[in-house]
């Protein structure tokens, strides 16, 4: 199986939005998923402004989702999804490891809810470690991590 990371085309985002719009990904992720409007101008406003960071996982050439990096709140953060299909075959350890070697900032943050095992596991087995845990006003417990 070969993974690898390559600039967003604008073909990929029908494909992302198929992804954001799985009701168990959106659940697993602790997210509410973008109507299409605000999915494609979270999108533009990702692949135009210089400060974001967005790559393509492909499989088999394949679209298998995206790892990127953005700013919010003073931090840069990674974020990560892949297609349900992809999942627990190891592409999301490979694509973020792929996505760390190739972005040197640090440090570089995340933010997980406390269920997402397999987003904290990845994260975890890359490096980042837990630096804050914060229950918000839905009673959703989210951790932030820290790499670097
Ligand atoms: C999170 C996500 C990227 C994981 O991708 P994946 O390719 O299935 O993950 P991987 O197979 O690389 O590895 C996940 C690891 O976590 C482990 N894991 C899975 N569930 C776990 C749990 N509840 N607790 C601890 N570890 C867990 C897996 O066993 C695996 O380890 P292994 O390789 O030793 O078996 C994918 O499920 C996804 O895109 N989900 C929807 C969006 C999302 O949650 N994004 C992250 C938001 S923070």
């Amino acid at each position: 199986m070969t993974v690898t990371l390559r600039r967003v085309l604008p073909e990929d985002l029908p494909v992302f939005f198929a992804h954001q719009c799985d009701v168990d990904a959106a659940a697993m992720a602790g997210f509410t998923p973008r109507e299409r409007g605000a999915f494609d101008a979270h999108w533009e406003r990702i692949l135009g402004g210089l400060a974001f960071v967005a790559r393509t996982v492909e499989v088999e050439g394949a679209v298998a989702g995206y790892v990127s990096a953005f700013p919010t709140e003073g931090r840069v953060e990674i974020a990560y999804w892949l297609g349900r299909d992809y999942w627990h075959r190891g592409i999301g350890q490979a694509a973020v490891a792929m996505f760390l070697a190739e972005q040197r900032e640090r440090p570089l943050f995340a933010s997980v809810i406390d269920t997402n095992g397999a987003s904290q596991a990845i994260l975890e087995r890359s490096g980042f470690v837990v630096v804050g845990e914060e229950i918000g006003e839905d009673g959703v417990c989210e951790r932030r991590l820290r790499l670097g």
